[in-house]
C-alpha cells in the first residue's frame, strides 16, 4: 500500500510517498518527503502569522504535492493522509481541504492524522518499531506531551505542559535575548560558547493534579512559563548593572551564558521527567520526537542517559524531526491498518486532543 501524507498545520506545507515493507519491524519505507518552509515569510514578524501561513500553504501546496508525487517514483497512491489538528485552522483546513480533493478525485480513503501522532511514528518509520511499552516525549512549538505506548497506534497521555510549550520556551526567551527567529536552532549553536551554570534558573516541578485534566497524575506535568519569565527579570538585573537602557543588546558573553543556563534547564527537565516516566511506567524503550528534538544537548543528553539505564533511545534525524509529511503519512498507515478511514465531509479541529 502507498498513501500520500500532508502537513500544512502550522508553518510548513509537506507533501510525502510512503510506502508499506511487508516487513513487521521497519514497516514503512519513505519514497518521497518534501517540505516548503515559511520561516522567511515570519521571520520579520517573530513568531508565526496565522493569516499569512495559511495564504503561503495555499500558494505551496500544489507544487510540493506535485513533486511529491513526482519523486515518490509511482505517480500513484492508495490513500491520502492529512493532518487534521492540532494546529491553526486556517492552515489546517489547506492541507485538509486538499487532501479531500485529492482523495475525492483518485477514488482512495482519506485517512486523518493527529499531529501528535505524526510526531510519535516519526520513530517506528525511520528506526523500525520500538519495543514495548514504550513511553514517548513529544516536544514541539506547540506542545510538550508524555504519551506511554502498550499497543501499537495507541497513545496514552501522562503529562503535558501546563503553561508554554519547550519549543515555544526557546522560541521567546531567543526574542529575548535579541538572538532573532525561530529561537530553538539559535540557542543550539549559541549555548558552547557560554557557560551553562553561568545564571542560577528555576526548575519547575509540578506537583499537584490540573483542575482541568484531573485524570492525569500532575507530576508528569511541566511548566517553562516561569523559567521565561526569569529569564526577563535577571536580563533587565544585568541591564541595569551595567547601567544600560531597558531594551538595549547584553555584551556577547552574556547572552551565551543565558543561552547555555537556559538550554541546560529546560533540557534536564525534560530528559529528568522522560526516564522517570520509563521507570514509573515499566518501559521498554523511550522515544523523543518533534521539532525541540533536533536539540543537539537533549540528544546528547537522551542518548547518555539511555546508555546508562540500558533503554534503547529513538530519536528521529533532523530532517525527520522538524515538521514534515512523512510522519502523517506513516501514522496514516497505522490508522488504515487499524479500520480507520473517514468521509469527506470531516473537519479541521485546531485543538484536536491525542487521547
Ligand atoms: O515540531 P515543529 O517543527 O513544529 C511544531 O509542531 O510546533 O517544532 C518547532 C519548534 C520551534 O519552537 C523551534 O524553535 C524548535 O522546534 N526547534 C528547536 C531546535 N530546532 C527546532 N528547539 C531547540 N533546539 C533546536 N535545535
Ligand atoms: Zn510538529
Amino acid at each position: 500500500m502507498i498513501v500520500m501524507g500532508i502537513e500544512t498545520s502550522c508553518d510548513e506545507t509537506a507533501a510525502a510517498v510512503v510506502e508499506e515493507t511487508g516487513d513487521p519491524q521497519r514497516p514503512w519505507r519513505v519514497a518521497s518527503n518534501i517540505v516548503a518552509s515559511q520561516t522567511e515569510v515570519h521571520r520579520e514578524w517573530g513568531g508565526v502569522v496565522p493569516e499569512l501561513s495559511a495564504r503561503q500553504h495555499i500558494r505551496d501546496i500544489c507544487g510540493v504535492v506535485e513533486r511529491a508525487l513526482a519523486e515518490g517514483g509511482h505517480g500513484t497512491f492508495d490513500a491520502v493522509a492529512a493532518t487534521q489538528g492540532p494546529g491553526l485552522v486556517g492552515s489546517l483546513l489547506v492541507g485538509l481541504s486538499f487532501a479531500k480533493a485529492l482523495a475525492w478525485a483518485r477514488s482512495v480513503p482519506l485517512i486523518p492524522v493527529h499531529h501528535l501522532a505524526g510526531h510519535i511514528e516519526s520513530l517506528v518509520l525511520e528506526s523500525g518499531e520500538m519495543p514495548l511499552p514504550a513511553v514517548v516525549l513529544v516536544v514541539s512549538g506547540g506542545h510538550t506531551s508524555l504519551y506511554r505506548i502498550e499497543r501499537q497506534g495507541v497513545y496514552e497521555l501522562l503529562g503535558r505542559t501546563r503553561d508554554d510549550a519547550a519549543g515555544e520556551a526557546f522560541d521567546k526567551v531567543a526574542k529575548l535575548l535579541g538572538l532573532g527567529y525561530p529561537g530553538g536552532p539559535v540557542i543550539d549553536r549559541v549555548s558552547p560558547q557560554g557557560n551553562d551554570r553561568a545564571v542560577a534558573l528555576p526548575k519547575t516541578r509540578i506537583t499537584h493534579s490540573d483542575r482541568n485534566a484531573p485524570h492525569l497524575p500532575g507530576r508528569r506535568d511541566f511548566s517553562f512559563s516561569g523559567l521565561k519569565t526569569s529569564v526577563l527579570r535577571q536580563l533587565n538585573r544585568r541591564r541595569e548593572e551595567l547601567g544600560l537602557a531597558p531594551d538595549a543588546p547584553l555584551p556577547a558573553q552574556h547572552v551565551a551564558d543565558m543561552a547555555a543556563s537556559f538550554q541546560r534547564v529546560v533540557v534536564e527537565t525534560l530528559v529528568d521527567r522522560l526516564f522517570e516516566a520509563a521507570r514509573w511506567y515499566g518501559a521498554q524503550s523511550v522515544g523523543i520526537a518533534g521539532g525541540v528534538s533536533a536539540n543537539s544537548r537533549l540528544r546528547e543528553e537522551a542518548l547518555a542517559r539511555g546508555v546508562a539505564r540500558g533503554l534503547p533511545v529513538y530519536i528521529p534525524s533532523l530532517s525527520l524531526s522538524t515538521d514534515n509529511a512523512a510522519m502523517i503519512a506513516a501514522a496514516g498507515l497505522r490508522r488504515y491498518r487499524a479500520g480507520d478511514v473517514s468521509p469527506l465531509g470531516i473537519n479541521a479541529d485546531a485543538s484536536l486532543a491525542l487521547t
